[in-house]
């Protein structure tokens, strides 16, 4: 056999052992423990939860274990009754005294994205709880009396995080730090891991609303300012900007129906963001019915009509841009997609820019060949709001 049928031969049982990680908590032994009859292997942050299920009095015995940890880390897992979420997590927490080097396991009852995670009783009894720390394996022992259903399927979230001072602070907030969620069911044995899914529509929302309100907005509101200045792009300009319009309002709209449906399904309050959200689609769709209520170029309540459309159009520019950034910072906190869009932003800062001179350039050329033939009349410059119709 020569070297290459070996390695193809070792590549070939290490493909078919690898996507078999389930034989990794199965297979694992806890020493000093009672064999546990179930486990699940969490898809991130190197975690396993193992546990009895006791139906005489629906009393769960857990071990949810974390390798390649360290002493400066604490671990937690958590059921939560109402979402998949961690905020209204029942928690259990461990970590090492710094101090005395001993391991410290507690309950706590997580109410807010604020918390310091205080002790705290939990929703259902926790009659004992521990853990231990060997060989980079940190686990916490629980036994879990539940509430009747509690049984039959929970939402679970596990965590790590660092210490500091002696004390939990905040995990990272990116990565698998923020997909650590799934549901469970003791009886049957079976988990499903839904932060991916969770993850996926937010950043779905997140792409829809700043290629829509982020993006094409701003380049529809180009396209009528600096297209108007050229006469021969009358009235392309106009129609080109009604079409990026409706075409950034039509995603606008489903965006903004995403971000509803993420809200409605997360106790997070991003009151701002929401709040900047909502009055983002109520002053768009005021900006696209009143399209429809727009006298004609010539009658004497245009000029007012046009100062609404603008002034309502730059209000949606900046909190669009606004909230944009208020968003990034909540999908993605450590900034990787923010400097794209601000990599946007600038393109179109500058593109604005040449044009913005340009136009007041052929202003000035128009307004001075008019100066020379005293009898033209009409319409000078973009300022005084021509229009096609
Ligand atoms: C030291 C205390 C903690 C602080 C300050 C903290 C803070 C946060 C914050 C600000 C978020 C982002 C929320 C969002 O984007 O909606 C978050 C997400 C998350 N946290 Fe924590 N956390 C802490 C402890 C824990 C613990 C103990 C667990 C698990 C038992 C946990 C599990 C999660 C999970 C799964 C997510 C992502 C899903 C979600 O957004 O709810 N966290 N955390
Ligand atoms: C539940 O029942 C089992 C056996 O019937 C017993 O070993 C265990 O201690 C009980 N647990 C609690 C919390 O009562
Ligand atoms: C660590 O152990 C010491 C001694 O038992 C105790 O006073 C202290 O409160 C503990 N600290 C933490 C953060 O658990
Ligand atoms: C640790 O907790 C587990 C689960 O509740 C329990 O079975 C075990 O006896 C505890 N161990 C110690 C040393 O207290």
């Amino acid at each position: 056999m020569n070297h290459r049928l070996i390695s193809a031969a070792f590549l070939c049982c290490a493909a078919l052992a690898s996507p078999s990680r389930a034989q990794t908590c199965s297979a694992y032994t806890f020493p000093s423990v009672t064999r546990f009859a179930s486990c699940v292997n969490l898809p991130v942050l190197n975690s396993y939860l193992h546990w009895n299920y006791d139906r005489t009095n629906n009393t769960v015995s857990i071990a949810f274990r974390r390798t390649g940890a360290s002493t400066s880390e604490w671990i937690a897992w958590g059921i939560n009754p109402i979402r998949q979420q961690m905020v209204g997590s029942q928690a259990l927490v461990a970590y090492q005294n710094s101090t005395t080097g001993a391991m410290y396991a507690y309950t706590s009852a997580i109410d807010s994205t604020d918390t310091t995670l205080p002790t705290g009783n939990l929703g259902f009894g926790v009659p004992s709880i521990n853990a231990t720390f060997e060989k980079g394996d940190m686990t916490i022992f629980a036994t879990l009396e539940l509430t009747t259903g509690l049984e039959n399927g929970v939402n679970q979230v596990w965590q790590v995080g660092p210490m500091s001072g002696g004390r939990p602070s905040i995990h990272p907030l990116s990565g698998g730090n923020v997909l650590s969620v799934g549901t469970l069911n003791f009886v049957s044995g079976t988990s499903t891991n839904s932060g991916n899914s969770r993850q996926r529509r937010k950043n779905v929302h997140g792409v829809l609303n700043a290629v829509s309100w982020g993006t094409l907005m701003l380049l529809g509101a180009m396209i009528a300012r600096y297209m108007k200045a050229f006469e021969s792009a009358d009235p392309a300009w106009f129609y080109l900007h009604v079409t990026c319009q409706m075409v950034a309002y039509t995603i606008g709209v489903a965006g903004w129906a995403t971000g509803m449906k993420l809200g409605s399904d997360s106790s997070s309050n991003y009151q701002t963001h929401r709040d900047i959200g909502i009055s983002l689609f109520m002053l768009g769709t005021l900006q696209v019915f009143t399209l429809l209520l727009r006298p004609k170029k010539d009658h004497k309540y245009r000029p007012y009509w046009n100062v609404y459309h603008y002034a309502i159009g730059y209000c949606v520019i900046v909190l669009s841009v606004v909230n944009v950034f208020k968003g990034l910072d909540i999908l993605n906190p450590d900034g990787k997609w923010k400097k794209a869009y601000v990599g946007i932003l600038v393109f179109l800062g500058i593109n604005a820019a040449v044009l913005e001179a340009f136009t007041w350039y052929l202003i000035f050329k128009r307004r001075k060949s008019e100066e020379q033939r005293p009898n033209a009349h009409g319409n000078v410059g973009y300022a005084s709001g021509s229009g096609p119709v």
